[in-house]
């Protein structure tokens, strides 16, 4: 195990951040002054992607209009500016979504595009909605989805936090990443019972354990180039590590996407047992750091597909006749909000008729209704294989 300092509030920790970052996402366009380059990159990357065939909701929504209504704006804290946000669903014509608040105060100072997506991605979470307060429910709630395990592999639930005080991935410097890992590997050394582990840094992991890691759907990759044109890939692997459980169903990730993500997985269909594993993970967690929360977004997150809850709850499931008509199938997902991924996680194909399914909306409702959703979409998919199976 890796031994760290125990972490002081650094004096230069505060001196990074404004009021107006400290309390969350900051308002106007008051930032610098935009720069030539970042102007002619910007109008460059705009005018391809308006003569692309993207599906993505960047394009989708970023009109002309608001493309020069925010051009030239940028945050008070951080600077950032709509490039910042942009980059990546720019690069990547194939994003679904393609875009990211390099810090929070860009969820308000570039509110004219995130809005608009947010609203697109969670189902109509509406700029005048406020997330509501956090219902966390039980894993009692959600009783065994495939008790003969006949169709799901396995059942991962995970959420997403910030640290407060800090900026997401495009704003850290290396010594911020330091700061952050040695922070959360501290918060992690008090996990006890069930949680008690050990946290790898990847720095001192070689590349062939990195892949068995990824390869038993345990790590996270490097190199995801969404990520990488978003700027959250900058000094890697610094900063960046895994947390074990003895037993390997509870992990958690430091600084890939998000400064956190706690992560709790097992074989078989329990979802309760794995929901109530990850809400005592974050509870423990939350005696020792202090989550970024906004009143009216939730829970701070660098994508704004992960804001409000943050809460993912999915399965790796086999459903062969559904299989067959891909669009029944996907027909289904939607009906029930639920996201389609393939085996290896997003961006990835199914292998051997395994898919990733899980709860899309993580915005404008509680917890619990968000694991609700998923599960009670597992089970009509559920029904809907036994049938086919039986007509064909
Ligand atoms: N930026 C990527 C895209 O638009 C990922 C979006 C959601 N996923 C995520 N991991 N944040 O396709």
């Amino acid at each position: 195990m890796l031994r760290l300092p125990h972490y002081r509030i650094a004096a230069g920790c505060c001196r990074r951040l404004s009021n107006a970052a400290k309390n969350g996402p900051g308002g106007g366009g008051a930032g610098k002054n935009v720069s030539g380059d970042v102007l002619a990159e910007l109008e460059a990357g705009y005018n391809s992607l308006a003569a692309s065939d993207s599906k993505s909701l960047l394009k989708k929504h970023l009109s002309k209009d608001i493309f020069n209504r925010l051009k030239k704006s940028s945050t008070p804290s951080f600077h950032s500016t709509l490039l910042d946000c942009i980059r990546s669903g720019l690069c990547n014509h194939d994003s679904g979504v393609g875009i990211y608040a390099p810090d929070a105060e860009a969820y308000k100072t570039f509110a004219d595009i995130f809005d608009p997506i947010i609203e697109d991605y969670h189902k109509g979470f509406r700029k005048t909605d406020k997330h509501p307060e956090s219902c966390f429910g039980h894993g009692k709630d959600f009783p065994n989805l495939d008790p003969e395990n006949k169709f799901i592999v396995s059942t991962r639930v995970r959420c997403g936090r910030s640290v407060q005080n800090f900026p997401f991935n495009p704003c850290l410097t290396e010594y911020d990443y330091g700061e952050l890992e040695c922070m959360i590997a501290n918060a992690l050394g008090t996990l006890s019972g069930e949680y008690s582990g050990a946290y790898m840094p990847l720095i001192n992991m070689d590349k062939s354990q990195q892949q068995k890691l990824i390869d038993e759907h345990f790590l996270f990759k490097e190199g995801d180039r969404f990520l990488e044109a978003a700027g959250a890939s900058r000094f890697w692997p610094a900063g960046r590590g895994i947390y074990f459980n003895k037993a390997r169903n509870f992990l958690v990730w430091v600084n890939e996407e998000d400064h956190i993500r706690i992560i709790s997985m097992e074989k078989g269909g329990d979802l309760g047992k794995v929901y109530d594993r990850m809400l005592g993970g974050v509870e423990a967690l939350g005696k020792h750091l202090h989550f970024s929360r906004d009143d009216r977004l939730g829970f701070l997150t660098f994508c704004p597909t992960n804001l409000g809850t943050t809460i993912r709850a999915s399965v790796h499931i086999k459903l062969p006749n559904l299989n067959k008509n891909k669009d029944e199938l996907q027909k289904l997902a939607t009906k029930y909000n639920l996201q389609v991924r393939g085996t290896s996680g997003e961006h990835s194909e199914a292998k051997g008729g395994v898919h990733d399914i899980s709860n899309k909306r993580r915005m404008g409702l509680t917890e619990y209704e968000a694991v609700k959703e998923m599960y009670d979409g597992i089970r009509a998919l559920i029904d809907a294989e036994c049938k086919a199976a039986s007509s064909s």
